[in-house]
């Protein structure tokens, strides 16, 4: 396994690749993203991942600064999950002058859920993934359902800017009590992380009410932020929607999924479930 730090070196070392699997990431490695390497390693000889806090995408008031770095740790894990070659550029190699070109998707995709409450959050992953796509050029790229918004715009931007990519979903990888894995996890203090699994039990509720018929999405959106924010947490949504552009269903629409972020002290978590 390699690592570039320059867009220059990445290039050269992949010129001669005639089929890349990509899956960009943030670092501080967990299951999960090692889980999309795996996958990725299945649609290509060559696995690039790269790992870049982007800075584009952080709000003021957000994590950038005390994002978790754990550059060592992360190359041993990406070693064993079979990747060939890491991009890890500094700062100032990926953005050189401070970016004034962006990538924005529709308010539609962009301003709802995550993006209702991380105002400018979508342009900066929209803008770094199709600059990482640049850069990298690879034939498959692999993104987890965790981001499940997250997903829902880079399909979107692969395909309307007609870029010759197949966008591949991960499952969500869970620990044994349910919480989804994410690098903020680690924010959780020893109570919060025992606590923290009632998010995804209360999903898994709302997903058998409505598996069993249930139809009534505002009251039970309504009924789950009671809930959790009696449990001491402040979410900021809890949402039933359809799959495919995360707006809000009519009463036949199938294949939907529920969104949820909460605060559970100074930790924002994020996690959904198809039903
Ligand atoms: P990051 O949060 O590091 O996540 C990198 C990839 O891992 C994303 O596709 C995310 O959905 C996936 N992932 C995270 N937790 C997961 C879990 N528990 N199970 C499965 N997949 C999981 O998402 C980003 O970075 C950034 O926005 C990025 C796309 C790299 C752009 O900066």
């Amino acid at each position: 396994m390699i690592v570039h730090p320059t867009i220059a070196g990445l290039r050269e070392a992949l010129a001669a690749q005639p089929r890349i699997a990509f899956v960009p990431t943030m670092g501080n490695l967990h299951e999960g993203h090692v889980a999309l390497m795996r996958i990725a390693r299945e649609h290509a000889p060559c696995v690039v991942a790269s790992v870049f806090v982007n800075r584009l995408q952080f709000g003021p008031n957000e994590d950038f600064d005390r994002y978790p770095r754990t550059f060592e740790e992360d190359c041993e894990k990406m070693r064993e999950a079979g990747v060939d070659l890491v991009f890890a550029p500094g700062e100032r190699e990926f953005y050189p002058a401070p970016q004034s070109c962006f990538v924005q998707p529709h308010p539609a995709q962009a301003d709802i859920l995550e993006g209702a409450f991380r105002p400018g959050f979508f342009r900066g992953v929209a803008t770094v993934v199709t600059k990482l796509f640049n850069i990298v050029r690879p034939q498959v790229a692999v993104f987890g359902k965790k981001d499940y918004q997250q997903l829902m715009i880079v399909r979107n931007l692969t395909r309307e800017l007609a870029l010759p990519i197949e966008i591949v979903a991960g499952e969500t990888v869970r620990a044994a009590d349910g919480l989804a894995l994410s690098s903020r996890n680690r924010y959780l203090s020893a109570g919060e992380r025992l606590q923290a699994p009632q998010l995804v039990r209360l999903l898994r509720e709302m997903r058998t009410e409505i598996l069993s018929g249930a139809g009534d999405y505002p009251r039970m959106e309504r009924e789950a932020l009671e809930n959790l924010t009696a449990q001491g947490w402040q979410p900021d949504y809890i949402a039933v929607r359809k799959r495919l552009d995360l707006q809000s269903p009519a009463a036949h629409d199938s294949s939907l999924v529920i969104l949820a972020a909460a605060r559970l002290g100074p930790t924002r978590l994020i996690d959904n479930l198809e039903v």
